[in-house]
């Protein structure tokens, strides 16, 4: 028996409970992992209200780090003392070990803790596919990303200082705004306080950016449109702060031919080499020092609820970990 964070419904933090569950044994092409630490992400929050619907009840989390204490038949990716990490489904990592599949696993380089890993795996990948896959970035472009000082955001000011982007950077306090600023955001904007879209023509001087890095959705979706420039690209990777409405494609034509995607970690990292690619590349960010990754708030494995009305509340920054 380990202990995990389960839910038997949607709704509010307080659906989640930490509960005794029987591991049983890994089955064919899976491992038992034990977790060191598990990462806490935005996305665990759509599962938990039911914004992206999952059968119950249901474990919660997506990332994790720890060592593989036992594997099932034909396991070749992985051994037994191994120390991994992953990020992605099947859903489960709130746990002190679990069972999953071992293709979904990399192995950590000895450089790597499991601290660092666990925060780091699904926000890292992120980033990387981001900024190398979905608008692959050269280096001299200003672009714009929201939530700077979030999990992802604040990889993201480091990693874009790095590959040479301008970044303008989208905060809701002005601590968030130094912070940002410290990790490497060039232009910083508080969008409580100031109309982004001006502030982002006036940093372009009128030109707008030619791609928009959007995880905030409904309140932020029309403004980031109107920041772009023609033949700009809307990466729109999230929904803080609610899911998009619908809207016509004319919003797109009438502002200069726009491109738009709506992508997911899951799809980038679905082919093993691909993972494997990617894990290679975040390692070699973080070994390098050109991105440290901030683990700015732990909480014990039973006081997630705690996390989630936090991160819900907006007063996290940077990443976040539940430590078993
Ligand atoms: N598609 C993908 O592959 C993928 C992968 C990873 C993450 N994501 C998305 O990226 C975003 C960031 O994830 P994260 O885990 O790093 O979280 P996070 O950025 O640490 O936290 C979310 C931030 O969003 C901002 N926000 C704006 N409006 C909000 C609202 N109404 N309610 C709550 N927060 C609001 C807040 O920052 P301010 O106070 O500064 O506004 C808050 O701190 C999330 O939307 C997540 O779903 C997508």
């Amino acid at each position: 028996m380990v202990k995990a964070v389960r839910m038997h419904v949607t709704g509010g933090p307080e659906v989640m409970v930490y509960e005794d569950v029987d591991l049983g044994k890994p089955g064919p092409g899976e491992v038992l992992v034990r977790h060191k630490a598990c990462g806490l992400n935005y996305i665990d929050v759509y599962f938990r209200t039911g914004l992206y619907p999952q059968q119950l009840p249901a474990g919660l989390g997506m990332e994790g780090a720890g060592v593989v204490e036992a594997i099932g038949d034909g396991v070749t990716y992985v051994s037994v003392g191994d120390r991994v990490a992953y990020a992605g489904r099947p859903i489960g990592a709130y746990s002190e070990a679990r069972i999953m599949p071992a293709d979904n696993l990399v192995r950590l380089p000895a450089t790597i803790s499991f601290e660092t890993a666990a925060a780091m795996m699904l926000q890292g990948l992120t980033v990387q596919y981001l900024f190398h896959r979905t608008f692959p970035l050269k280096g001299g472009e200003t672009i714009l990303f929201h939530a700077a000082a979030g999990g992802v955001g604040l990889i993201a000011c480091q990693w874009a200082r790095a590959i040479g982007v301008t970044i303008i950077g989208t905060v809701g306090s002005d601590e968030k705004a130094a912070l940002a600023k410290e990790h490497g955001c060039t232009h910083v904007i508080n969008y409580n306080t100031e109309n982004f879209v001006e502030r982002v023509k006036e940093i372009t001087g009128g030109k707008g950016v030619p791609v928009v890095y959007d995880s905030i959705g409904k309140d932020t979706f029309i403004g980031s449109l109107d920041c772009l420039a023609p033949l700009g690209m809307m990466v729109s990777f999230g929904n803080a702060s609610g899911p998009v409405p619908a809207f016509s494609l004319n919003e797109l034509a009438s502002r200069g031919s726009l491109f738009i995607t709506r992508p997911s970690l899951m799809s980038y990292t679905a082919k093993r080499q691909d993972l494997e690619t990617m894990a290679a590349h975040l390692f070699s960010m973080v070994e390098s020092g050109k991105v440290k990754i901030d683990i700015r708030q732990r909480y014990p494995l039973s006081e997630v609820a705690q996390a989630h009305r936090d991160l819900e509340a907006r007063k996290t920054t940077g990443s976040t970990l539940l430590i078993p």
